[in-house]
């Protein structure tokens, strides 16, 4: 074993480049998230889902004739894919997880296709909350936009347009960022030469865990023992001291707030000047600050501040998401990325295979 540099163990890949990327950049110092050339503030007003969708896999900003057609496209595929994910739902023991409900959905696709995959996401969401809480299932509704009838599905009922718009959003603000770690599983997965439903299969394994993508059902639950503005500074101090992580705060590439954070705040607002105020926005802004001054406390000179679970919380339940669907509603954005840098790796041709450093018993 040789000791050159090239063995230094980089755990958790900190600063190791491992691909070229023309999808998206992710600037930690200085707070910037860009897609396809767009920061991400600008991506969230100007696009709705289905010309993220046409930006993040063809390269660039639909026509408003292309934005529609691939509108329908995935609503045609909802429709299409909701009769083989009812049989299953109907067939299997529904897991735990809605993230596992969707892996085991993937089975019933019968073509690779980043638009089916894509639909998939959210029906499959939809069918799992609704089959566990025995309630009668809504079949999908092609006529109407990606967020707007995930809503639908969920709730039963269309939704208000401002809900259906601030969900949209949040679908493009998480729909890539950088090699994150189901990015990354994602492509890991595709340069082997596997298919699109594999790779995507890992990305939301990778997703379920905590410090990835289930963060948010977390924060809220924090939110809901802290109560009110008054008791955050206690409970936090009291989390930290006994060594627990505060759940939305801190990020592995950001050492400034999450841009994401404000994209959401802001849809939050919104929402508020529609009529829909989320009773629990104040609290939020006052336990961010709280766990922003402790955290410095605690570890001076580390930069650890909300990342973007901390808003989707917020924005996700009071547009009526159950917070056990938090996750799967993150994978029902951030799939775009995936089917985006599948094909991305796939076009390098290059299979991802990194070395280990041996530290076990020699030969006898
Ligand atoms: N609460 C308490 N302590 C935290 C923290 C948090 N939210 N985030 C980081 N830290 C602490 C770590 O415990 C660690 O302390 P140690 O050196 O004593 O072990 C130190 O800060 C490491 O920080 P850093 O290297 O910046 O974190 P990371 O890159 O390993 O982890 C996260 C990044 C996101 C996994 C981490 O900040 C975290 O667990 N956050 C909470 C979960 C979350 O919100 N996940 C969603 C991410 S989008």
């Amino acid at each position: 074993m040789t000791n050159s540099p090239l063995h230094e163990v980089q755990n958790g890949l900190e600063n190791v480049v491992v691909a070229e990327t023309e999808i998206s950049d992710v600037q930690g110092a200085k707070g910037l998230l860009v897609i396809r050339g767009y920061g991400v503030e600008e991506l969230a007003e100007l696009s709705p889902f289905a010309s993220t969708t046409s930006l993040l896999w063809r390269g660039v900003l639909p026509s408003r004739t292309d934005e529609e057609a691939l509108s329908r496209a995935l609503g045609l595929a909802r429709e299409r894919l909701s009769p083989g994910v009812v049989r299953l739902a109907e067939a299997t023991r529904l897991p735990a997880s809605p993230l596992e409900f969707q892996r085991a959905a993937l089975a019933t696709l019968e073509h690779e296709n980043p638009v089916d995959v894509t639909a998939l996401m959210t029906v499959a969401a939809a069918i799992w909350y609704r089959s566990q809480a025995r309630m009668p299932l809504v079949t999908p509704d092609a006529r109407l936009d990606h967020a707007a009838d995930f809503l639908r599905m969920l709730a039963g009922e269309r939704p208000a347009p401002a809900a259906a718009q601030a969900l949209d959003r949040y679908l493009t603000t998480v729909s890539d960022h950088g090699m994150n770690a189901s990015t990354f599983a994602t492509r890991v997965v595709a340069s082997t030469g596997s298919d699109l439903i594999s790779a995507v299969a890992a990305g939301l394994g990778a997703l379920k865990g905590p410090l990835h993508g289930g963060a948010p059902g977390p924060v809220l639950d924090m939110l809901d023992a802290i109560g009110t503005p008054e008791r955050a500074a206690v409970w936090i101090e009291d989390q930290l001291a006994k060594g627990e992580r505060i759940m939305g705060m801190g990020h592995r590439i950001y050492k400034v707030r999450d841009p994401r954070a404000a994209v959401l705040e802001k849809a939050l607002e919104e929402l508020e000047r529609s009529g829909t105020r989320s009773p629990r926005l104040d609290l939020a802004r006052a336990v961010e600050r709280v766990a922003a001054s402790s955290l410095k406390r605690k570890y001076p000179g580390r930069e650890l501040h909300a990342n973007v679970e901390f808003y989707t919380a917020v924005l996700l339940d009071v547009l009526g998401i159950p917070r056990e669907l938090f996750t799967a509603t993150f994978a029902a954005g951030r799939v775009l990325g995936w089917c985006a840098h599948f094909s991305e790796q796939k076009a390098t041709g290059r299979l991802i295979r990194p070395d280990s450093r041996y530290v076990g018993k020699a030969p006898l």
